[in-house]
């Protein structure tokens, strides 16, 4: 969502993470139109509200808990989204004050110059996310594709420099370490679609692992109607029943996608704001059919 000219979004100073305040309008979307199991919502907000409100409170021994929690799940299932969301939903809920969200950009991180990764992990876990938190406010900071900071140092891909890849790596577990001290007012949401990747090192420190699952048949279904009622249709229930049946498989992202195909696909002498009908609905899942071998 862009930025608002009251509410923009600023990066930190060493340049790894853009950060707003929250609660911001139009975010709760992030939160309510994404379609996860309830158990999962419930569970990963019951995490974050203890862990920003209760975990000062417990020794780093008696109860060894990081701030941070990994949400797995392949491509367009909603991860990203629900972090935002859940950031969002929190800041509403303040008595007082507002929340700091940071969006870190891992892909910043990893450099071919040598030593540079090491240093760019040091510099975001010790240095510019405590920055974030000295400022006083509850934060919540999401980083996507942790693989990419956490790498596997048995993996490392070829070329790299493995001993860079270690080198990196252990900062970044020192970095957690460092943080989970030092920021007991942050919890970090990580998200990969490709957790074999991480570090077995980074795995154990986490809190809690979400796994954000392709949407079922009910689940589809919430996504399909929230997407036709966003631009109007003239498909009933049955309609849509039949529609998910055909996209198994899809994720949330690909099921809006869908119905955003079919509009651009729809017969040029169509009012560009009419409603999208059944039948344009099917030739673009038939045209998906094509592409990954499924549908009618
Ligand atoms: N579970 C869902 N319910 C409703 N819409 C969804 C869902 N998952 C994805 N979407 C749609 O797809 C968009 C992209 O989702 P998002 O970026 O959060 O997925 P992601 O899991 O982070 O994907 P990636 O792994 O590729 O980063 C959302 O803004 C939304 O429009
Ligand atoms: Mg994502």
């Amino acid at each position: 969502m862009p930025d608002t000219p009251q509410n923009p979004t600023r990066e930190d100073r060493y340049g790894f993470s853009e950060w707003r305040m929250l609660p911001e309008p139009g975010w709760d979307q992030y939160w309510d139109r994404i379609y996860v199991p309830d158990e999962t919502k419930r569970r990963m907000y019951n995490y974050a509200r203890f862990t920003l409100s209760r975990r000062k409170a417990f020794s780093l021994v008696g109860l060894p808990v990081h701030g941070i929690a990994l949400l797995r799940g392949k491509p367009g299932t909603g991860k990203s989204s629900l972090v935002k969301g859940l950031a969002n939903k929190l800041a509403a809920e303040l008595d007082e004050g507002e929340l700091l969200f940071a969006e870190v950009n891992a892909h910043a991180l990893p450099s071919q110059m040598l030593g540079d990764s090491q240093r760019n992990t040091v510099n975001l876990l010790e240095r510019a996310l405590p920055e974030l938190a000295e400022k006083g406010h509850p934060v919540v900071v999401l980083i996507d594709e942790v693989d990419s900071i956490a790498t596997d140092r048995d993996r490392a891909s070829a070329g790299t420099d493995p001993v860079d890849v270690a080198r990196a790596t252990e900062a970044a577990l020192q970095g957690l370490d460092h943080l989970a001290a030092a920021a007991p007012n942050m919890v970090i949401f990580a998200t990969s679609n490709f957790p074999q990747a991480i570090d077995p090192a980074f795995l154990s420190r986490l809190d809690i692992t979400f796994e954000i699952e392709l949407p079922d048949v009910g689940t589809a279904t919430d996504i399909l109607q929230d997407a036709l009622d966003e631009v109007g249709s003239d498909l009933d229930d049955d309609a849509v029943a039949r529609a998910v049946e055909a996209l198994a498989g899809a994720s949330g992202r690909d099921v809006r996608k869908l119905v955003f195909e079919a509009l651009v696909s729809r017969d040029s002498s169509i009012p560009v704001d009419a409603a999208l009908q059944e039948k344009e609905l099917w030739a673009a899942i038939d045209a998906r059919a094509q592409l990954t071998g499924g549908g009618r």
